[in-house]
């Protein structure tokens, strides 16, 4: 057991290893970490000098005063004026002092600076939309993407965090402590990150049936970086199709659905940035083809050739034909024809072909920001 509590103990604190990307609490690379870290090891040497003060008194006095007359009634004491004042005083003088630290590294976190770039964070059943307010989109509306989110290093970012439904909570341990988002509550944070590279995300409030399913990416990027990378998002129109092309046809079925078997359009519900696709109730997916994590990160496709090498390609297929199937609780219809649930109905999703989910599929891949912009390129 002790082997196990070291070992769980090393994965919390420097990261699983068998995630490509980097998960830990003890993150030094974030101003804030840190700033938790110096104030969670006061508390902590403290306990540890109280416990080993109470267990060294405690034996000491079992052992220098026993007894050994079996029998014979031991020595009386009652009060001692001093002794109990002093039990009194110390604990309060100790908690104060606890306190104060507390108090203090909130006031750093929370400590929102004005010009610090802003990000807008909305949790759902189950998924996440980041927003850029500062970055207003050519073809009009603020910037926004699903589950990914970028952010410049070496820079305090302020996080307004909302949910659209039950409470959810942002934790991306590497830059920063957790916060709860709360149905028409908005709250701003900072975090940061020295480091660029990709860091793991969690919802970590018991949210519903996927809580486990509603994951996300902060990509850390240097801050040139992240400006031109905001810039191409911001001048970004989705792709024409090219008549005929298996995108066009994607395009079609995205945008109108398939009526005559009751397949919803994908555009009634989500986003996409320069077409008329401004559905809010999923996640955006103008950059879909950027992205590598599906489904809020229940499959990443780390690879230059996400969505185009076989398992990926099988994923992607598996997740527009049954989200709700291979996610349970997702709102996406079932376009197998088959029922799923919505907020504990039975219902039942239209039929689309496998030719018809790999059309769409292809139109999805070739929502890609500039190649210079893909914020994955080179994370490590
Ligand atoms: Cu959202 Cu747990």
């Amino acid at each position: 057991t002790g082997a196990l509590a070291a070992a769980l103990g090393m994965a919390l604190l420097s990261g699983c290893q068998q995630v490509r990307q980097s998960i830990s609490i003890g993150d030094m690379s974030s101003a804030y970490n840190r700033e938790i870290w110096w104030m969670s090891l006061w508390a902590i040497a403290l306990s540890i000098i109280i416990f080993v003060g109470v267990s060294y008194a405690l034996f000491y006095t079992v052992s220098k005063f026993r007894d050994d007359r079996h029998g014979a009634e031991p020595a009386q004491f009652h009060g001692n004026n001093r002794l109990e004042v002093a039990l009194v005083v110390v604990p309060v003088i100790i908690v104060f002092g606890l306190s104060v630290l507390a108090v203090k590294s909130l006031a750093v976190v929370n400590n929102v600076n004005a010009e610090a770039p802003k990000i807008d964070v909305l949790g759902r059943q189950f998924w996440w939309n980041f927003g850029y307010p500062a970055a207003t989109a050519a073809a009009g509306g603020v910037v926004t993407n699903g589950n990914e989110m970028i952010m410049p290093a070496a820079q305090p970012v302020a996080v307004t965090v909302t949910s659209g439904d039950v409470i959810h909570g942002f934790w991306a341990p590497n830059v920063g402590g957790q916060r709860a988002a709360m149905p028409a509550v908005k709250k701003t944070w900072m975090i940061d990150s020295d480091r660029p590279g990709a860091y793991q995300g969690n919802c970590s409030q018991l949210c519903g049936a996927s809580h486990a399913n509603m994951r996300y990416k902060v990509v850390v990027l240097e801050q040139a970086r992240y400006t031109a990378t905001l810039n191409a998002m911001q001048a970004y129109r989705a792709p024409e199709p090219a008549p005929g092309s298996a995108e066009a046809r994607g395009y079609a079925l995205f945008m109108q659905g398939k009526p005559s078997t009751g397949a919803v359009a994908c555009a009634s519900c989500h986003r996409v940035q320069g077409t008329t696709a401004a559905g809010a109730a999923g996640p955006d997916l103008s950059f879909f083809g950027t992205r590598r994590t599906l489904g809020a990160g229940i499959w990443e496709a780390m690879t230059e050739a996400h969505w185009t090498d076989e398992k990926a390609a099988a994923e992607l297929h598996a997740w527009l034909k049954h989200s709700p199937v291979v996610k349970p609780g997702s709102l996406m219809p079932r376009y197998d024809g088959g029922e799923y649930l919505v907020q504990g109905k039975s219902v039942k999703g239209g039929t689309l072909t496998d030719t018809e989910i790999d059309d769409i599929a292809a139109y999805l891949r070739s929502l890609q920001l500039p190649a210079e912009a893909d914020y994955w390129k080179g994370t490590p």
